[in-house]
């Protein structure tokens, strides 16, 4: 099976319990949901459809909050790179997410992304296990 790197494995007790034969289990992903609607969903949506407009700059040069659920880049980064984004936020790479390091932790993070994640038609999971999702 996948071995992910670091903290995620213990979320995945076992091979049956995951959805789809995808990395994380039903329990993270309702757990997520309600992690992801009380910190996430202000700006990217409770179905995490993001802004419409998410691919053109505001007034001050920065972006509105783009679409998680597979209509828009996310799936173009591997899971590390998404936790890094929830934990570290984007305001060191110019952008305005705040970061989630204090105020949820590793497990949340990971539940949070499993919730976007089911959003993803099979098409877009595969694509993005393609180029490396998981690695
Ligand atoms: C205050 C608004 C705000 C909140 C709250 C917020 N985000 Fe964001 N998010 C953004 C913005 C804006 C971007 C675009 C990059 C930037 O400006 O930092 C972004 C980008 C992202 C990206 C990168 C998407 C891509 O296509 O590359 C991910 C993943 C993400 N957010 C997940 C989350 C999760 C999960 C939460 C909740 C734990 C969250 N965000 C909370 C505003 C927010």
């Amino acid at each position: 099976m996948l071995l992910l790197t670091g903290y995620s494995e213990k979320g995945n007790a076992n091979d049956e319990s995951k959805v789809d034969g995808r990395w994380y289990t039903q329990s993270q992903v309702d757990k997520g949901r309600i992690a992801f609607e009380k910190n996430c969903a202000e700006c990217h949506g409770k179905e995490a459809q993001g802004t419409l407009k998410w691919m053109d700059a505001l007034p001050d040069g920065t972006y509105p909050p783009p679409p998680l659920n597979g209509t828009a880049h996310a799936w173009h980064h591997p899971l590390n790179a998404l936790r890094r984004t929830v934990y570290f936020g984007g305001v060191r790479l110019g952008g305005t997410m705040p970061a989630f390091k204090d105020s949820l932790k590793i497990e949340e993070i990971d539940a949070v992304i499993a919730y976007f994640q089911s959003k993803w038609n099979k098409k877009i999971y595969d694509a993005w296990l393609e180029r490396g999702g998981l690695k």
